[in-house]
């Protein structure tokens, strides 16, 4: 049962399912997962009985967090590894081609909007990168040795990450390609979004589990 007093952290381990909802209503769950419903709710001018009535209506079913939740600290270690960092980076690596292309075949009349929006990415891919590849081949070795990492650190380099997706969902229109869009342009829109709940996700791992 999720309550009023709970932190959006404990609340997404009571049922992971209403990650859903959170994305929907634009709460952040990654970076400020340890803000309580009440505040959120004040933050984000929502009625409070009517926000935890519709998280606790959220069916808990199976999901793939259930799993990941009740992994050791190696086991948890490796997912991050194996199933953020290198999904995140095909990503990565295939909208770079994806908004190229968009922007060499329309520029007119887009140019404008898809620079700013290549501009944007591009800090975002080498932020992450560089982040994904410090954790891996420094961070994650120290916690595997259980010795003290500098977890203050690691939470700035993910809200300035957090900060970015915010920038990036802005300039995109919440991912919703223009009227005149074509398939690709849908395609590559859907995909930045796949990107943005992904790397919210293991943010949430890495702030609310793993660095607790
Ligand atoms: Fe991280």
């Amino acid at each position: 049962m999720i309550s009023k007093d709970m932190r959006i952290e404990d609340a997404i381990k009571t049922n992971p399912n209403i990650i859903d909802i959170l994305i929907d209503l634009k709460i952040d769950f990654c970076c400020k997962g340890y803000k309580n419903i009440s505040e959120i709710a004040l933050e984000k001018k929502l009625d409070l009985d009517s926000l935890v009535n519709l998280l606790n209506k959220q069916e808990n079913i199976d999901n793939k967090l259930d799993d990941i939740l009740k992994m050791d600290k190696d086991d948890l270690l490796d997912y991050i590894i194996d199933a953020c960092f290198i999904k995140e980076i095909k990503l990565l690596n295939e909208l770079d081609l994806l908004l190229q292309k968009l922007i060499k075949v329309h520029f007119d009349p887009h140019g404008e909007d898809l620079l700013k929006i290549y501009d944007l990415f591009s800090l975002l891919k080498k932020v992450l990168i560089i982040h994904f590849t410090k954790e891996e081949k420094i961070d994650f070795r120290i916690l595997r040795r259980n010795e003290k990492i500098d977890v203050e650190s690691l939470i700035k380099d993910h809200e300035y990450i957090g900060e970015l997706l915010n920038k990036l969902e802005m300039l995109t229109n919440g991912y919703v390609s223009p009227s005149d869009g074509c398939e690709t342009y849908v395609y590559t829109f859907k995909l930045l979004k796949e990107l943005s709940i992904s790397v919210k996700e293991h943010i949430f791992l890495e702030n609310s589990i793993l660095y607790k």
